[in-house]
């Protein structure tokens, strides 16, 4: 019983996609180590346990986020899942990884709730209602670590009948939220890009993108920190 549910929670949080694309997954990974009893590591997996005490961050700093406004195009409700693309979507695989960490601990955040969303290689965005293509959640992992598989967002004309020559730099929308944490919006841009003119560009919000050969499939890859500041006090 306990078994199942953890099944289906991972199959809806796509915490289990990285075995099932073979793309990332490597053969020296760790398994989750067991904490307890099957029954309780199955609950830790569930509720997701607290950091490694011991793990900070390999220089001791971080690197806070620019954020950035959510756009028109954001829509609550994506599924939760690790791929945001339709298999045999046109466009370029990418595959972004990357660790949520905590700005004041220095560690990583296991259990952050992490929304995507971005174009297609038509530069629409899903109507978000009964289309979710290239939208989804991820739950960051018990050493905060992310990976999802979509195809890599291009640039856009947000008015293409109005205003043409106005482009937008590549990106991928994210809205991080954290209990305990101020919710992160922002967008991932890209180091290649061609339209680094648009004012939105940040340089320090920019990924490298690598291009990779696995198993006889390319794609590119990219890693992107995510580093949450504490919530303000109230009080
Ligand atoms: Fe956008």
């Amino acid at each position: 019983m306990f078994e199942a549910e953890r099944r289906k929670f991972l199959a809806q949080s796509g915490l289990g996609l990285a075995g099932a694309t073979g793309l990332i997954l490597r053969a020296d990974a760790l398994p989750t180590p067991m904490i307890g009893s099957a029954e309780e590591t199955n609950r830790v997996l569930i509720q997701m346990a607290p950091p490694p005490k011991v793990e900070i961050t390999p220089n001791g700093e971080l690197k806070k986020v620019t954020p950035q406004p959510y756009g028109p195009f954001y829509k609550p409700g994506a599924p939760f899942r690790g791929k945001l693309s339709l298999p045999g979507e046109p466009g370029t695989t990418f595959v972004l990884t990357g660790r949520v960490w905590a700005f004041d601990t220095k560690r990583p955040l296991p259990g952050v709730v992490l929304d995507f969303w971005h174009v297609d290689a038509q530069e629409k965005y899903s109507d978000g209602v009964s289309d979710f293509r290239n939208r989804g959640r991820l739950v960051s992992s018990e050493t905060g670590a992310y990976e999802l598989e979509s195809i890599r967002p291009i640039p856009y004309r947000p008015n293409a009948a109005g205003n043409p020559d106005f482009w937008r730099c590549a990106h991928f929308h994210l809205l991080a939220v954290c209990p305990g944490y101020q919710p992160l919006v922002t967008e991932i841009h890209f180091q290649d890009d061609p339209q680094k003119k648009d004012p939105m560009y940040r340089a320090e919000n920019a990924i490298a993108a690598e291009k990779r050969t696995v198993n006889g499939r390319s794609f590119e890859t990219g890693v992107f920190d995510i580093v949450l500041e504490r919530e303000k006090s109230t009080r």
